[in-house]
């Protein structure tokens, strides 16, 4: 097995509580059954998401204390700006309260009723912002993507025969653009190429439309191209960045989870659609110069981005997630492979094998697992999905439990405590009933939603 290093040391912590069982039995009672109705108090590794709680750096603490705030023309915001067109090469930049922000503004610009936007994997919010302006998504992620045990290197990247079908059946003109997710959220952090990007870009070239760039993911991304693409083996971060930016029309990103732990923006060349977004962000953001983010929060998005190009910073996350990924799969946990960016997933399809889908085998296991570690993860399964009108349950492709790995916040002895306690819950799997709904919201159901043993 490879250790991975922390390439940083700790010199603020947060106290964590280890609470017994018979409290995290009561907690987990109390929060319904579903993992977002937790408290830190009764949590002890909190693995939820890597969204709003990396770490940050002394530099970027640093930084926000020589913040220039004021509602107008702050040098802070020029800071950043500068800092985008030097790492994307792109001229414009508004900025966002966060990543969803940014999708409400492009879908709000670019998306029209009855218009397709072609993608590698759709994400929860995106899909509900295209939606709701009228328009539909259409995933065309390679076939390996969604096979959850695999050695493709890049499962994330988008099938260029796919999108040619899709344009081909339906016209260039009902395509509103093409979107591209860097470190493949929903399929478990999983990476595309570089390559793949270039084919795409090809593709939309030769029909005139737009290809935006979901960003969020990118620092795993680009680890992964660095490491696992051979003809990027000698590009350094930076090139690699420049290279990715250079054949995107937009790129957008949430700011809590890419460069900061708040905020977002979106980056552009193109001056007209530039303007046409301008427009919205005064409307729903804030002033141009800090779109809804506080000035400090930019001043440390600013560090936050130039810390993304350096290589012991950004393979962090990566290692980590191998290292627990390679050890639970060698204790024949079903987990996602290869491993991804963003966290550890595990398949609860074949984790319970005995539970039906319509019991919520990954949310099962969600409650399953904090009961017996402490640990809290993510639901990411047909609980997440929404019903059709017709009240029946959309059943996901995947039933996954991911246990996010925030970046540069938990020690090897943490990442071993939960892979020790999901060992033990595998070989105990045949305890985890199956869950069904008491309370169940029409809309985005998987935050509020209370669950009842089946
Ligand atoms: N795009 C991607 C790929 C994301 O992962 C997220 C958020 C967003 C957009 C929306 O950004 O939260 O700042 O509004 N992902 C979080 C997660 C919520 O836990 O995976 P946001």
């Amino acid at each position: 097995e490879t250790i991975p290093l922390e390439m940083h040391k700790v010199r603020i912590v947060q106290k964590l509580n280890l609470v017994p069982i018979e409290r995290r039995l009561g907690a987990i009672a109390e929060a319904g059954n579903n993992t977002f109705l937790l408290r830190n108090r009764d949590i002890y590794l909190d693995m939820l998401t890597d969204s709003g709680v990396n770490a940050m750096s002394d530099r970027q603490l640093a930084a926000m204390m020589e913040a220039d705030d004021s509602y107008a023309g702050s040098e802070t915001f020029t800071r950043l700006e500068t800092r985008i067109q030097d790492l994307f090469g792109m001229e414009y930049f508004l900025p966002v309260h966060q990543g969803r922000a940014a999708e409400n503004i492009i879908a709000r610009v670019f998306v029209r009723p009855g218009t397709i936007v072609p993608m590698n994997y759709h994400f929860t919010t995106t899909k509900a912002h295209i939606v709701l302006n009228g328009g539909s998504v259409e995933e065309i992620i390679v076939d390996e993507g969604l096979q959850v045990s695999s050695d493709v290197p890049f499962k994330g990247n988008m099938d260029v025969g796919k999108l040619q079908q899709l344009i081909d059946t339906h016209g260039a003109e009902r395509i509103a653009f093409v979107r591209i997710e860097t470190g493949t959220n929903l399929i478990g952090g999983q990476p595309h190429s570089l390559q793949n990007l270039r084919e795409v870009r090809e593709v939309c070239d030769r029909h005139g439309l737009m290809l935006v760039f979901d960003a969020s993911l990118l620092a795993d991304n680009l680890w992964f191209i660095k490491t696992r693409e051979p003809a990027c083996r000698d590009m350094s971060i930076r090139e690699i960045t420049r290279a990715i930016a250079d054949l995107a029309d937009i790129i957008y990103f949430s700011a809590r989870k890419l460069g900061c732990a708040r905020g977002g923006g979106i980056c552009t060349r193109s001056q007209d659609a530039f303007l046409k977004m301008r427009e919205l962000i005064t409307l729903y953001e804030g002033f141009l110069t800090y779109g809804g983010m506080s000035i400090r929060e930019i001043e440390a998005l600013a560090v936050g981005l130039e810390e993304t190009m350096d290589e012991t910073m950004i393979s962090q996350g990566p290692q980590f997630i191998a290292y627990m990924v390679e050890d639970l799969a060698r204790r024949s946990v079903p987990v996602i492979t290869p491993p991804g960016g963003l966290g550890c997933h595990l398949d609860a399809m074949r984790f319970l094998p005995h539970l039906p889908q319509a019991e919520y085998p990954a949310g099962a296991l969600a409650s399953a697992l904090y009961l017996v570690s402490g640990v809290r993860g993510m639901e990411r399964g047909s609980l997440s999905e929404q019903r059709g009108p017709d009240g029946s349950e959309t059943f996901s492709n995947m039933e996954l439990l991911r246990l996010a790995m925030p970046r540069r916040v938990f020690t090897l002895s943490q990442v071993k405590y939960a892979i020790d306690r999901i060992d033990w819950l595998y070989r105990n799997r045949d305890l985890v009933g199956g869950l069904r709904f008491v309370e169940e919201p029409k809309v985005l159901r998987f935050f509020f939603g209370r669950l009842q043993p089946t």
